[in-house]
């Protein structure tokens, strides 16, 4: 199983702070933002990983993390041509990079500390299929896709940041897909955003019935909002200080 990182995305919400870096090399309490996914590819036993991002700022993720050996894994660099092509789009770059093996991707400003070690072994036994993480999210679950799914874990229905949201259950960043992805990928049009959705990729895998969803105790967004980047920093440097992360 390869791991896939994505940290384009042009991070408008969050000017100045990203007028010249990448969001992603924003500082959360002690250390820059990207470090958490790379941490979780790590612990989950994740050994070579692709990290794609904008063309402005491919060479700052080199210079900061070289060949990735310092965190224990082997860094591939990957340039998204459009920045802003969409989630579907940023995975699609890795698709020689994967050799037709399933791949784990996790969104660069996705923090959580659920280690995905035994989800990775059991998705790596199935035929076909994806994974979505989800997290509950009460109050603000239409900023999010919003997953419905039966007692099984088995995946009923995902709306991308509906009006009405069907249940309180955020999609988070991070998911498993099978060797199939990229086909799938290749059959995706623009949203009326302008972007290949990765919530139009996980359902096709919902319409054949192989889309499961696995909970998360905790996840941070935090790229979305000044808010939530200070809220990231709060509660990281609170959960490093308690040995929780
Ligand atoms: O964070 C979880 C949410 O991520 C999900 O609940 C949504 O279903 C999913 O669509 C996505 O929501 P956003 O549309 O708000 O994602 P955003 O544009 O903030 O991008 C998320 C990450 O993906 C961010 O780290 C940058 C990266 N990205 C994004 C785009 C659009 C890329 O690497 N390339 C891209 O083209």
């Amino acid at each position: 199983m390869k791991g896939v990182i994505l940290a384009g995305g042009l991070a408008t919400r969050l000017r100045p702070l990203t007028q010249v870096t990448n969001k992603h090399l924003l500082p959360v309490y002690n250390k820059p933002m990207i470090f958490y996914p790379l941490e979780a590819m790590q612990k989950a036993g994740i050994k070579e990983v692709l990290l794609t991002s904008s063309p402005d700022h491919s060479g700052d993720f080199a210079n900061l993390l070289k060949s990735g050996e310092d965190l224990g894994l082997k860094i591939y660099y990957g340039v998204q041509q459009n920045a802003k092509g969409g989630i579907a789009d940023g995975i699609s770059y890795a698709k020689e990079f994967a050799k037709n093996e399933k791949i784990v991707v996790i969104l660069g400003d996705n923090i959580f500390r659920t280690d995905l070690k035994s989800s990775i072994q059991k998705f790596e036994q199935k035929d076909k299929g994806a994974i979505v993480y989800g997290v509950r999210m009460p109050t603000h679950s239409r900023q999010y896709g919003v997953i419905e799914m039966d007692s099984k874990g088995m995946v009923l229905s995902i709306e991308e940041k509906p009006e009405n949201p069907k249940s309180d259950i955020a999609q988070t960043g991070i998911y498993m897909y099978d060797e199939r992805v990229f086909d799938f990928i290749s059959t995706l049009k623009p949203s009326a955003r302008g972007e290949l959705e990765v919530t139009d990729l996980n359902n096709i895998y919902l319409k054949e019935g192989s889309l499961q969803c696995e909970r998360l105790d905790w996840w941070i967004d935090a790229g979305t909002s000044y808010d939530e980047l200070l809220r990231a920093n709060n509660l990281v440097a609170e959960k490093v200080k308690t040995g929780e992360l």
